[in-house]
């Protein structure tokens, strides 16, 4: 434990070093965010280092695979487009990619609920320095909407020139969970009482009844959802929705995926690949932001402990459901799933 937290101080040290070169890179290179992994910097990389860059590679590299594969890697053609296609990414009549973006500093995100959308948001608002331009009380959660932080689709047809577009992934399952969690946890098991079966025959009921905070058996969810239509029923959360559905990684070249099972490795890259080390560190030193990046690795037992109670075929129907995130982002139902 101490020895990790050793590690990691020391590997910050060494990228604050490289911050004054990151950001009169960044400066120079601002507009031109192309397929370059991180800064030329006068160190050569070391091993680690360019083992980290070659998963980042992959990430990308599996997604084009992946969306070739299904023969769905295109542009958008125009808003009614993307309305068609894919809901979440407009934004009332005006028609905007759903792109959280701190415009100045030319960076912007795609926020997947429950895949570490706090850190993301923290990352584009709150690290850099024009943090005071944007409003951080109650409209910074991820669920508001101000349309000055969203991407005009004119930006998306010239492909985001001089943004850094990324977002940050998690395991689907390990998402549900967390959504099941946070939810259950606020209902504070005062809403025991509601019956159980009533649940069963209406999974629409089931759906509300847990995005309203009430106490839902974690078996029934899972039931509600297998039935659900996961990307157009007003039912069904953000928290749920497929990540594909939600950012349209086949349809928006993404400069880099985040994972939030290795976030903080990640958000580190982000920020020496932006040249915010400095200011990452100056906001995070003194601030429980960095602490919370940790959920992802601890997370494990208990969603195996959570799938325990579901039905082989239920989770087989469940994975079939949410395939296409497994695939885009590479992971592995028998990472969360004990089978036996
Ligand atoms: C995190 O990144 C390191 C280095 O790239 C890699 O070895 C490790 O497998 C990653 N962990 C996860 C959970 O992706
Ligand atoms: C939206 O953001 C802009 C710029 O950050 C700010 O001036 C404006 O007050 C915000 N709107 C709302 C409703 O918070
Ligand atoms: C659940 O809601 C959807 C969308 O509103 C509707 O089409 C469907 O019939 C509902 N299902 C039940 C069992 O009420
Ligand atoms: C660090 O934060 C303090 C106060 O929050 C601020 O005054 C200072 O300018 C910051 N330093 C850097 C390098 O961003």
């Amino acid at each position: 434990m101490v020895r990790q937290k050793k590690q990691k101080c020391s590997k910050l040290l060494l990228l604050s070093c490289l911050a004054v070169i990151g950001v009169i890179w960044y400066r120079s290179k601002k507009s031109d965010y192309s397929l370059s992994m991180a800064p030329r910097a006068a160190l050569a990389p070391s091993n680690e280092e360019l083992e980290q860059l070659n998963e980042y590679r992959a990430r990308k590299e599996r997604i084009k695979e992946v969306c070739q594969r299904h023969n769905m890697y295109r542009r958008f053609s125009s808003y009614a487009d993307v309305f068609r296609n894919h809901n979440p990414l407009a934004q009332g009549r005006t028609g905007r990619i759903r792109l959280r973006t701190n415009h100045p500093y030319g960076i912007s995100a795609c926020l997947i609920h429950k895949a570490a959308s706090n850190t993301v948001i923290s990352f584009l608002f709150i690290i850099p320095p024009n943090r005071k331009d944007y409003y951080l009380g109650n409209n910074w959660h991820p669920l508001s909407s101000n349309t000055s932080l969203l991407q005009p689709f004119q930006n998306y047809i010239r492909g985001f020139p001089g943004y850094f577009v990324f977002m940050v992934v998690r395991h689907p399952f390990a998402r549900l969970v967390s959504s099941y969690r946070d939810r259950v946890t606020h209902a504070g098991g005062k809403n025991d009482d509601v019956k159980t079966e009533v649940f069963y025959q209406n999974p629409n009921i089931t759906l509300e009844a847990l995005a309203n905070y009430k106490w839902v058996p974690f078996d029934a969810f899972i039931k509600a959802l297998l039935v659900a239509d996961v990307k157009d029923s007003p039912y069904v959360e953000w928290d749920w929705k497929p990540a594909n559905y939600v950012c349209a990684p086949c349809n928006i070249d993404y400069d880099f995926i985040g994972k939030v099972e290795n976030i903080s490795q990640d958000i580190i890259y982000l920020a020496q690949r932006l040249g915010l080390e400095k200011e990452m560190m100056n906001v995070t030193g003194n601030n429980p932001w960095m602490h919370r990046t940790t959920e992802g690795d601890s997370s494990t037992n208990y969603v195996k402990q959570y799938f325990a109670q579901i039905s082989k075929s239920d989770i087989f129907a469940l994975y079939e459901k949410y395939k296409l995130d497994f695939e885009l982002f590479g992971y592995d139902i028998n990472d969360l799933v004990n089978q036996s």
